[in-house]
């Protein structure tokens, strides 16, 4: 069918055409976001799951509903080994600026931005110039930089003190700020101490901020390591493959707008191909979309798009991160893929991926933290590693 109308969106943070089963997700949101501009306590929201399931675009849409309610809001997507400042800084500028053009007191919001540039100004060198190739921003120029507020160096002190003057600009005006952090998991663990602390903080004064993760698997943990006290200010919510009835829907509602159908079999087949994982959803979608002749789609067009998908999968999905992967982490990988056979590639044990490797688990250390820190495993529980990746352990098994 025509390739020009074709509804679906495989891609990394691609909006899908329907977002199929988020609604519980998106009215909690709302009711947090009523709240917490109110100076209502409530626990703000941690999207967790594996790669391909949706948590970005989840995220992407918590970010609409705050910016229809006129909120402030900013984005920034963490990466390891960079630290949090210069980024935090970014994004609350940009919140900021959404908030400030309706504020009705010029002086109150140039001391904030007085206080957001003496926050950034304290950036250390090294993270300035690991940054400079990815962002081009600066601080703000027109204004000059506030002293003695948000500048101690120490990110949990400035956080709550900046924080503190960009939520009562927002307050001002009956709404809040929400900060979105994706890939969340990738913060240092002591900077993302200092994020919670001063979440923790502005809850407990009613200020109207919030944070929003996502990441992998292995956050709620990361956040719980990094404070105590994190799981009650956050709401984790597990984001996972949709159950049949929500992958049938974003199959069939965006096909039904191109006045297109699916034959029952058909959907029966996707479901069975894909699992439900919302990658996979698309990618299957949209290749059998283009292999079918006309409506309604059936079983044969899904079976003859299937290898179609599955390469296009094997290139764009799994082999984009597999070439990422040095020669000691793949052989780490392939004997993951190997233990997992048959349990649907749940977690393994280290100690058993080196008795299978014939290595001593300390010699395989730099491979399994390479994997972590490239994103592609994580480990949930001590001593055990599982893909961030739906299918993985299947694709290396199917590279033998
Ligand atoms: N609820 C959903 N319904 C249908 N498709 C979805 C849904 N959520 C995500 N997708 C699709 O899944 C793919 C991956 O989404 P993304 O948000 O990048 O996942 P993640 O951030 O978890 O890796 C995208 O192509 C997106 O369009
Ligand atoms: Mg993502």
């Amino acid at each position: 069918m025509d390739p020009i109308r074709n509804p679906y969106a495989p891609g990394a943070g691609q909006r899908p055409p329907e977002l199929a089963g988020r609604d519980r997700e998106l009215k909690q949101f709302e009711v947090t976001l009523e709240r917490v501009a109110a100076g209502r306590p409530d626990r703000s929201m941690v999207l967790s799951g594996l790669r391909g399931v949706g948590k970005t675009v989840l995220l992407n849409a918590l970010r609409s509903l705050a910016v229809k309610r006129a909120w402030g809001t900013g984005k920034i997507e963490a990466r390891p080994d960079q630290s949090l400042r210069l980024p935090l800084a970014q994004a609350v500028h940009a919140a900021v600026r959404e908030v400030a053009h309706r504020h009705r007191d010029p002086d109150k919001v140039d001391q904030v931005a007085g206080v957001l540039k003496a926050f950034a100004l304290r950036t250390e060198l090294k993270d300035r110039k690991a940054s400079s190739g990815q962002s081009r921003w600066q601080p703000p120029i027109d204004v000059l930089a506030a002293k003695g507020r948000a500048d101690s160096g120490d990110l949990e002190l400035d956080l709550i003190e900046l924080f503190t003057d960009v939520a009562s600009l927002a307050g001002d005006l009956g709404v809040g700020i929400a900060l979105f952090v994706d890939e969340m998991q990738d913060i240092p663990l002591a900077e993302l101490s200092a994020v919670c602390g001063a979440c923790h903080e502005m809850s407990q004064q009613g200020a109207p901020l919030i944070v929003v993760g996502a990441g992998l698997p292995h956050l709620p943990v990361a956040l719980a390591s990094s404070k105590s006290y994190a799981e009650r200010l956050f709401r984790y919510v597990v984001v996972d493959r949709l159950p049949r009835e929500m992958a049938e829907r974003a199959w069939t509602l965006p096909a039904a707008s191109e006045d297109t159908t699916f034959e029952p079999k058909a959907l029966e087949e996707l479901y069975r191909l894909t699992d439900g994982y919302p990658y996979f959803v698309q990618a299957y979608g949209k290749v059998t979309w283009d292999v079918a002749v006309e409506s309604p789609i059936t079983w044969a067009d899904v079976m003859q798009a299937a290898p179609e998908a599955e390469a296009e999968l094997a290139v764009g999905f799994f082999g984009a991160r597999y070439d990422r992967a040095t020669p000691a982490e793949r052989e780490y990988m392939t004997a993951m893929a190997d233990l997992g056979e048959g349990t649907d590639d749940l977690a393994v044990s280290t100690a058993d991926v080196a008795r299978l490797l014939g290595r001593k688990p300390q010699s395989l250390s730099p491979a399994r933290d390479g994997l972590i820190k490239k994103g592609l495993v994580f480990s949930g529980e001590r001593g055990t590693v599982a893909f961030t990746v739906p299918h993985f352990g299947k694709f290396l098994r199917n590279q033998r």
